[in-house]
C-alpha cells in the first residue's frame, strides 16, 4: 500500500456518498476507477440515490457491501456507523444534490450519509450535481458559502448540456476530474503558503471589432500546470486568454484578452508572489491600429502593420526581488540552444522547451514533451498527456524554487 503524500490514490480509504439525481449514473464509473486507482472505497447510498442506480452495483464495483440505513441490524455487527465513519481518510460525495447540500448545512443527521458527515474527521468533498436554476438559486449559494467557510472542498460543478434540456452550470463533473482532485488533495504540500502567477493560453489582438490576430495555444499545457500547482498546495492565481477550458477547482482565473491586458493583469498580481510562470502563447505583435469598424475588402493588398508587444516574462524576471520565474519556449528548430538562449537572455531561473509545429505535442494537442533547462541542470519530460507532464514539471519547479531559497541541491 502507499501511503506516501505522492498524490497516488493507491491504499487510500475513500468513503464514497451517492445522492438521489440523474448524476447517480455517474458514480459507477467513478467508483470503478477509484478501485483501478487501487483506492479502498465505501459506498454509502441515500434513500433517493437508489431511485437512479441499485446498490448491487455499487458493490460490485467497489467490492464492499454498500450500506444505505442508519442503523443496519447486520451492517452494524460488522462495521458500525461511526466505525465507518472513523476509517474514512476522505469522504466524497458525489453527486451531491441540492437537498443533501442543505442538509449539510443545516448539520442534520437523519440518515447515514448525513449523520457520517457529521461523524467523520475527514476532509469532506461534494461535487454538486443539480439544474442550473437549482445551482444559481441564492438558497442554494447560501448553503455552499457556509460549506465552503466549514472547509468542505466543492469541486465543480462544470456548464453544459444538462440532463433536464436545459444549459448551464450544475453539471457533475467528469469522474476523472475528481479523481484528479483527490489525487491533488492526498499529494505533499511542499508549495504550501506560496502565491503563484500563472499565464496560459492564447492572445488575441484585435484588428477591427470582429478580427484578431491570434495563436494555436488551447490552453491546456497551462491549466494542467495550474492544477498540479495548486496540487502541490500554492495558491495560484491563472490569467488566461481566450480558452474554452474550466479553471482547475481551487484556482483563481482572471480571463483576458490581449498581450497588453495580460500584462497589466500580471503587473497587479505579482507583487508579494514566489513564482510567475508564464506558459501562454502571448503575441510578440500587435496591430499598430485597431480599426473602429469591420474593415471592409477592396482591390489589391491589404497590408497590416505591425508593432512589438511588450514582453511580460522579461519584464516579471527584471523586477527587483522579483518572484522565482519558469518561462516556457515554443520551437521548431534546435529546441535546447534557442530554449538556453531565452533562459539567459530573459534571466529567468528555469525554462520548459517543447517542440512545437510537428504532428506531436506542442499547441493544441492533449500530450507533449519538455526539455527543462535551469542553472546547473536540465531533464528531459517525455512524451505524456499534458496533465502528467504538469505534475512532473511541477514538481520540479518546487524542488528548485525551494533549493534556490535555502541555497541547497535538491
Ligand atoms: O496551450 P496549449 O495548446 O496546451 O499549448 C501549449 C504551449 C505550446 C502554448 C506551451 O507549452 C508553450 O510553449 N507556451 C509558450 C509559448 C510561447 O509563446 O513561447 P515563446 O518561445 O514565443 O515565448 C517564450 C516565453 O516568453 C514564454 O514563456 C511566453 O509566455 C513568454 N512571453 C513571450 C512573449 C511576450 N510578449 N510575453 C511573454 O511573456
Amino acid at each position: 500500500m502507499s501511503t506516501q503524500a505522492d498524490g497516488s490514490l493507491s491504499g487510500r480509504r475513500l468513503l464514497v456518498g451517492v445522492t438521489g439525481g440523474i448524476a447517480a449514473y455517474k458514480s459507477a464509473h467513478l467508483v470503478r476507477l477509484l478501485r483501478t486507482a487501487g483506492a479502498q472505497v465505501r459506498v454509502v447510498m441515500t434513500a433517493a440515490a437508489q431511485s437512479f442506480i441499485t446498490p448491487l452495483t455499487l458493490q460490485a464495483l467497489s467490492g464492499s457491501p454498500v450500506r444505505t440505513r442508519l442503523l443496519d441490524p447486520g451492517a452494524e455487527a460488522g462495521m458500525d456507523h461511526i466505525e465507518l465513519a472513523r476509517w474514512a481518510e476522505r469522504v466524497l460525495v458525489a453527486p451531491a444534490s441540492a437537498h443533501f447540500l442543505a442538509r449539510l448545512a443545516q448539520g442534520l443527521a437523519d440518515d447515514l450519509l448525513t449523520t457520517l458527515c457529521l461523524a467523520s474527521a475527514a476532509p469532506l468533498w461534494v461535487a454538486p450535481a443539480m439544474n442550473q436554476q437549482m445551482w444559481r438559486h441564492p438558497a442554494t449559494q447560501d448553503n455552499l458559502a457556509l460549506l465552503r467557510r466549514r472547509s468542505v472542498t466543492i469541486l465543480g460543478p462544470a456548464e453544459g448540456e444538462q440532463a433536464c434540456g436545459e444549459s448551464g452550470p450544475g453539471r457533475m463533473l467528469e469522474p476523472e476530474a475528481i479523481i484528479a482532485a483527490l489525487a491533488d488533495g492526498f499529494r505533499a504540500r511542499t508549495l504550501e503558503g506560496c502565491r503563484v502567477v500563472l499565464t496560459a493560453g492564447p492572445t488575441r489582438e484585435a484588428i477591427d471589432p470582429v478580427r484578431f490576430v491570434g495563436n494555436r495555444s488551447s490552453g491546456r499545457m497551462g491549466y494542467a500546470l495550474a492544477q498540479a500547482l495548486a496540487g502541490f498546495g500554492a495558491a495560484v492565481e491563472l490569467v488566461s486568454g481566450p480558452s474554452g477550458l474550466e479553471p482547475p477547482a481551487g484556482v483563481t482565473r482572471v480571463v483576458v484578452e490581449s498581450a497588453l491586458e495580460m500584462e497589466t493583469a500580471v503587473m497587479e498580481r505579482i507583487e508579494g508572489c514566489d513564482l510567475f510562470v508564464a506558459a501562454a502563447a502571448v503575441a510578440d505583435y500587435r496591430p499598430e491600429q485597431v480599426a473602429p469598424a469591420k474593415i471592409k475588402k477592396s482591390e489589391g493588398v491589404f497590408t497590416l502593420r505591425l508593432v512589438r508587444n511588450p514582453d511580460i516574462l522579461a519584464r516579471v524576471s527584471a523586477l527587483p526581488g522579483g518572484p522565482f520565474t519558469v518561462g516556457f519556449a515554443a520551437e521548431t528548430e534546435r529546441l535546447e540552444e534557442q530554449a538556453r538562449a531565452k533562459l539567459v537572455g530573459k534571466g529567468l531561473d528555469m525554462i520548459a522547451a517543447n517542440q512545437v509545429g510537428g504532428t506531436e505535442g506542442g499547441f493544441e494537442r492533449e500530450d507533449n514533451a519538455l526539455l527543462v533547462l535551469w542553472r546547473g541542470g536540465q531533464r528531459l519530460l517525455p512524451m505524456a498527456p499534458k496533465t502528467e507532464i504538469a505534475e512532473q514539471l511541477a514538481r520540479l519547479i518546487a524542488e528548485q524554487y525551494h533549493a534556490q531559497a535555502t541555497g541547497q541541491d535538491p
